[in-house]
């Protein structure tokens, strides 16, 4: 679904991704591994199109898009959650739904059922800002803004962070929902080993912005997660 081939990015003089490469197979939920600041986020905002590269290709349903202009890759079918939720604290939900609906290709109108049927905590709270929703509701808002275009691969970088271990497990079972019954390919950036142990098919674990070892999660031994993910 997602081949990413000797991708280099910098910031300013400051190599940081380097010669990059990265499988997201369809159907499957691949996690991206590795300590804070080894390149995970930035790698996800190259895929978006937020962040230029400098060399390098970013495959996706066998199309280069490594150049294309970032709002024409959400219509693609890419939705990104991005890390910290993002979400606008001023609007209400339902206005921070909304956003994402011009991205989508059918005109349509309305915020897709389905988002609450996943959350219907939502539902409740339309009229609510952003801003006064819990920090676990926050993230349910703002997976569920990523879903209004309907996509076909959904990136999260590390949707768990700074939410409680209650809301955790639920976001897990989303998170699992979405690739098992609903079939989206998902790309999560996880720090934390046992939620991305349940959720995950495959890892790919990035060092000082290099790719040092990926493949199937029952494969994610000891030695690997000693070597590039305790800290
Ligand atoms: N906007 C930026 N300008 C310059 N350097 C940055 C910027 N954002 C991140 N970095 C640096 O790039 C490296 C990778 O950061 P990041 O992709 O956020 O890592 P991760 O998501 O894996 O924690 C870090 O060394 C970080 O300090
Ligand atoms: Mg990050």
């Amino acid at each position: 679904m997602l081949t990413i081939k000797g991708l280099n990015q910098f910031y300013g003089q400051s190599h940081t991704l380097w010669d990059l490469d990265m499988q997201v197979p369809k159907g499957q939920c691949t996690c991206l591994m590795g300590r804070n600041g080894v390149g995970k986020t930035t790698l996800l905002q190259c895929v978006m199109g937020l962040l230029h590269t400098q060399s390098g290709q970013i495959e996706y349903q066998g199309h280069n898009i490594a150049s294309m202009a970032a709002e024409k890759r959400a219509p693609l079918g890419i939705g990104y959650v991005p890390q910290g939720r993002q979400i606008f604290p001023l609007l209400t939900v339902e206005e921070n739904l909304r956003i994402g609906l011009p991205m989508r290709g059918d005109k349509a109108k309305q915020v897709p059922d389905f988002i609450f049927e996943l959350f219907p905590v939502l539902k409740q709270m339309l009229a609510r800002r952003g801003g006064d929703l819990s920090g676990g509701q926050q993230q349910q808002l703002a997976i569920g803004r990523a879903l209004v275009i309907n996509p076909k691969l959904l990136i999260l970088d590390e949707p768990t962070e700074g939410i409680q271990p209650n809301v955790v497990a639920e976001i897990g079972d989303i998170i699992r929902r979405l690739n098992q019954e609903i079939g989206l390919t998902v790309l999560l950036v996880e720090q934390k080993l046992p939620f991305a142990r349940k959720v995950a098919d495959r890892f790919c674990i990035l060092d000082r912005g290099r790719q040092v070892a990926s493949g199937e999660m029952p494969s994610l031994d000891d030695a690997l997660v000693k070597k590039y993910l305790t800290v």
